[in-house]
């Protein structure tokens, strides 16, 4: 398909030169343009490689099983890399500094980690097109005083400690709602989990599906008291640099969504 557009293009340049004519219609080019999401039109850190940062530690979207990478988002990362002819490459960033190094560029090409798109982010990476929307919950061990008929008022008051992940909408979220409580963050998601289980917290608040993986997986003995509807869009961060790239991987989202490729990784990560 590409070997065919590029001959077109050049059959278009021939009759260009040899008749005089000042543009082609039809194609994607237009006088003296190049094809706009043509391979060679954008920047890669490493030729033939799409490199992906993203913080493992928020299973079902981005998780290590011993050092393989594996969950909805790398899945998705390698979907789009092969739709560009590209192999994904994924690098590990702690997740509040993944929207950081897209900016600053030479760690990473994009940011494939739940990231949410907000506008104070968007000031610093474009986002691409949504592929996935995900909302907030509040989750604590069981037995203890908060329970999801008082959760509201229950979280919000003094001396609460509510265990968010450092730079997340859950920390903003749970700064907004609860007022009154502590809220305490860690760089690494699971950490959040594992100081609630050890007492240092009384409650974790993150994206629904990762705190319902947690819950039903590694911590059994917690549950989930609440749940909002943010409806927080996903999407893939991209350097402000690299508007061929943000193309790019638009596209390739675009043939995802309608192929289905993202549905049956929606269905077997997150069904
Ligand atoms: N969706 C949330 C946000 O954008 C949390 C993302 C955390 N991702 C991670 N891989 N730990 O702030």
């Amino acid at each position: 398909m590409k070997f065919n557009k590029m001959a077109a293009f050049a059959a278009c340049g021939a009759l260009v030169a040899s008749l005089g004519l000042f543009g082609c219609s039809g194609g994607q080019s237009s006088e003296g343009e190049q094809p706009a999401a043509d391979a060679a039109s954008y920047e890669l850190i490493n030729d033939g490689k799409l490199t992906i940062a993203t913080s493992p530690d928020f299973p079902p979207f981005e998780n290590l099983e011993g050092d393989e990478y594996v969950g909805f988002d790398i899945d998705l990362g390698k979907a789009i890399a092969e739709e560009m002819g590209l192999e994904a490459e994924f690098t590990t960033i702690q997740f509040d500094g993944i929207v950081p190094a897209i900016q600053a560029g030479g760690q990473a090409d994009v940011g494939i980690s739940g990231i949410t798109v907000d506008p104070e982010r968007a000031k610093s990476v474009d986002f691409t097109d949504p592929y996935y929307i995900a909302d907030q919950s509040v989750a604590v061990m069981k037995g203890g005083d908060v329970t999801a008929d008082n959760a509201k008022e229950a979280l919000n008051v003094e001396g609460m400690i509510i265990a968010v992940q450092s730079g997340t909408t859950g920390e903003t979220f749970a700064q907004e709602n609860f007022p009154n409580a502590t809220i305490q963050p860690y760089g690494n998601a699971t950490d959040c989990f594992a100081a609630m289980q050890a007492g240092q917290a009384n409650a974790v608040c993150m994206d629904m599906a990762v705190v319902d993986q947690m819950v039903s997986d590694a911590y059994t003995d917690a549950e989930v008291v609440l749940t909002e509807a943010t409806g927080e869009e996903y999407a893939v961060a991209v350097s402000q640099d690299n508007p061929e790239l943000l193309a790019a991987i638009n596209e390739a989202i675009a043939t995802l969504q309608e192929n289905g490729t993202i549905d049956d990784l929606t269905a077997q990560w997150l069904g």
